[in-house]
């Protein structure tokens, strides 16, 4: 679109797919950070994102955040979706309920007139609930129908905004310093160099679950996730990114 071309976003996205080994990449102008207006540009273009990428009958997995929320927020009813399953990638990551993988996956099918299957799971597992709820016939249903997920949409976050956000108790805190955990998504934890550090304890899709899903559609914008995202893409999960301006320019510095 011509608004892209005045911007110069076009090269800015041609740069950002080439320097990360992305097929598709989108710039919306702006900074998230202190734009409310771009965060929901972000939104409608993750919305979009996905879109162009869901085929019949698909299974769809979502993370949660404010940014997934604003995906949802932007999806329509559409005669493709129909068939669609929205499911979350991961069970409880101590989000807030508005910004939960369950609202965001329900959220979804209901603006699109697809189908949608939850995980009740709580937050802050630890190893023998975490056990027990595995042998959980329902869970284990639902667990199955997430790892066929055909696409990911997810977002990304700064290491230690969200260890704050999720309460994450203060020795998980000290040691994800100690690893220099610097990114998140889907409930993993990455260094600079894309490594994963940490992983939180819960069901759901695991990261070579994630490897083997065909479309990989991540959503995070703003100046202070930029080096964030260079992380998580340098692990090489993405095959899509929508972004915004300053997050872009940010990345391209670690790049
Ligand atoms: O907790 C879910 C999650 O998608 C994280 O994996 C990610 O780091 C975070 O939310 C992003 O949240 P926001 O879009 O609000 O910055």
């Amino acid at each position: 679109p011509l608004i892209k071309v005045a911007f110069g976003l076009t090269d800015l996205e041609e740069r950002i797919a080439e320097a990360f080994g992305l097929i598709h990449v989108v710039v919306v102008p702006g900074d998230s950070d202190n734009s409310s207006f771009t965060k929901k540009e972000l939104g409608r273009a993750g919305a979009a994102a996905l879109r162009k990428f869901v085929v019949k009958d698909d299974v769809i997995a979502v993370t949660g955040g404010s940014t997934m929320a604003q995906v949802a927020h932007h999806m329509s009813i559409s005669s493709r979706m129909k068939g669609s399953w929205f499911v979350p990638a991961r069970g409880g990551l101590g989000e807030s309920v508005d910004m939960q993988a369950n609202t965001i996956a329900s959220t979804m099918a209901k603006k699109t007139g697809g189908k949608y299957r939850l995980l009740h799971v709580p937050d802050h597992l630890g190893e023998e609930a975490y056990q027990t709820l595995m042998q959980d016939p329902q869970i284990q249903e639902v667990v199955d129908v997430v790892r066929k997920c055909r696409i990911v949409v997810h977002g990304i976050g700064d290491a230690m905004v969200m260890a704050r956000r999720r309460k994450v108790d203060q020795d998980t805190t000290r040691s994800l310093q100690a690893e220099g955990a610097l990114a998140e998504a889907f409930g993993y934890y990455f260094d600079r160099q894309g490594n994963v550090v940490h992983k939180m304890p819960t069901v759901g899709l695991r990261l070579d679950d994630i490897q083997k899903t065909e479309v990989v559609i991540g959503v995070a914008g703003g100046k202070s996730k930029g080096e964030a995202i260079a992380s998580v893409l340098r692990h090489g999960q993405e095959d899509v990114l929508v972004t915004d301006e300053a997050a872009a320019l940010e990345m391209m510095k670690h790049a």
